[in-house]
């Protein structure tokens, strides 16, 4: 609970999974401003390391969320880390209860979910950050400084990369939590509703128009290579197989703990537990075999209000690194790789190239350049100060870019221009998510 003026911000945790322990660890290194009271995750090894870095007693230590909202008001704020699916339920909950939400992105695997969220956060009155790390970077930052000083003039067309990377399409997206659309969602609202609440907000202005084009075109059977085994423990062409899994993760224990070892064995860290991990679990399957349905590469062509165009394309086939973009506008073209923005001015003829400081890289595991912590530093400013503008999308923005993806989505399959409905007004769907 929130105590005298100035005490660090109270946090309880529903996930202590990567995320829920990523953003935990911002409290860790901040302990004057945010502090962690509570968790709940099913996961023994998962819990009983969350609760002994955080020093919680056994009583603020729960297995399952909704043990922890049967006991009120626990804390300040609630980070909901839970897989996609399971997301909205707890955020109306927490949020009924009076708490202030991180809540990772999807907000909601359907509309009526997302609006149901916002829907018990205005109710509620308290302050909703969704987790669009991109936009807490200090290269996000930069960029923004660029457009909205008016170097690029008028932004006219954008054009946006996001480089996936073959090894964490494949961990991911083809063998991982995220591989299908029936117990995650689909790959643009996974991967890259991020990308589009960037463009909308470094544009300056709302998505109103999408058409999208994308499938699952590599990572199907029939690509499969001649005498392929279905694990890579066992496949004879695994040493040519650029999607080894043993190859990978082997790599990755090398490295340590962490994204994205962390999916693959359950907090022990030793050969023999990766070994047993890709002889039994989902992670040692051949990538041509997987239950997986999702796309691996998709592009969304986009009108923002009032006639400037975009360009968006995501694909896995690719070695990663950071997104890439371009903005063309009347008086001046920017280009930026995530770390550098080098901007061209059309009436002077000169470019200049500024860097901004980059912490880690672009994954889960190097923070996302900065936008994991900044998102918990602006979180738990607007709770500690009670302003929500701290927090740089609100609940109707953050909205808003989730209506772009089901709409670009709804786009792919149908093969239609689809408009985006509305994030204003009344938010309140007519039936349960
Ligand atoms: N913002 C970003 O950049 C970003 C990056 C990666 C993932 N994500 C999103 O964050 C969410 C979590 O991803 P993750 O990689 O941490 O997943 P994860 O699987 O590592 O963590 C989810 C945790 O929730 C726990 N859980 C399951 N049921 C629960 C219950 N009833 N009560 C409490 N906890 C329960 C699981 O045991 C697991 O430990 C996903 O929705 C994902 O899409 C966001």
């Amino acid at each position: 609970m929130t105590g005298p003026a100035g005490a660090p911000v109270t946090l309880a945790v529903v996930g202590a999974g990567n995320r829920g322990t990523t953003h935990a660890g911002w409290a860790l290194a901040n302990p004057d401003r945010a502090r962690v009271v509570a968790v709940a995750e099913p996961r023994d090894a998962r819990r009983d390391r969350f609760a002994a870095d955080h020093g919680l007693p056994a009583a603020a230590v729960v297995a399952d969320w909704r043990e922890l909202a049967g006991r009120g008001r626990v804390a300040d704020a609630v980070l909901v880390c839970t897989q996609d699916a399971m997301h909205a339920e707890p955020a109306v909950a927490f949020a009924e209860l009076g708490h202030h939400l991180l809540l990772e992105k999807p907000m909601a695997t359907t509309e009526a979910g997302c609006r149901r969220v916002v829907a018990a956060v205005e109710r509620a009155g308290v302050i909703l950050a969704v987790g669009h790390v991109l936009r807490y970077t200090p290269y996000t930052a930069l960029v923004k400084q660029v457009v909205d000083a008016g170097r690029l003039g008028q932004v006219v067309t954008a054009q946006h990369l996001e480089p996936v990377g073959f090894q964490h399409q494949a961990h991911s997206y083809v063998r991982g939590a995220w591989r299908r659309r029936d117990t995650a969602t689909f790959m643009l609202m996974a991967k890259s509703c991020h990308d589009l609440d960037w463009l909308a907000y470094v544009v300056g202005r709302p998505i109103r128009r999408v058409a999208s084009f994308g499938a699952r075109t590599h990572f199907r059977p029939e690509h499969r290579p001649a005498g392929a085994a279905d694990r890579c423990l066992d496949c004879p062409v695994e040493p040519a197989c650029p999607y080894s899994a043993v190859r990978f993760y082997s790599a990755c224990l090398e490295r340590g703990p962490g994204w994205p070892l962390d999916a693959v064995v359950d907090d022990d860290y030793t050969e023999e537990a990766l070994l047993a991990a890709l002889r039994h679990g989902p992670y040692g399957r051949c990538v041509y075999a997987a239950d997986n349905d999702v796309v691996d590469h998709q592009v969304v062509a986009m009108e923002f209000d009032g006639g400037p165009t975009g360009s968006f394309v995501m694909t896995g086939f690719n070695a990663g690194g950071h997104r890439r973009t371009r903005l063309f506008g009347t008086h001046g073209e920017l280009e930026g790789d995530g770390e550098t923005v080098r901007v061209h001015d059309f009436l002077t003829g000169t470019a200049e190239v500024v860097a901004a400081r980059t912490p880690g890289d672009a994954t889960a595991g190097g923070g996302h350049g900065g936008g994991d912590w900044g998102l918990m530093d602006a979180f738990v400013r607007a709770v500690a100060t009670g302003d929500p503008a701290h927090v740089l999308s609100g609940p109707r923005t953050s909205l808003e870019a989730h209506l772009v993806a089901f709409a670009a989505e709804r786009a792919r399959l149908d093969g239609v221009v689809a408009t985006v409905p509305s994030a204003g007004g009344a938010v309140e769907p007519p039936g349960i998510d």
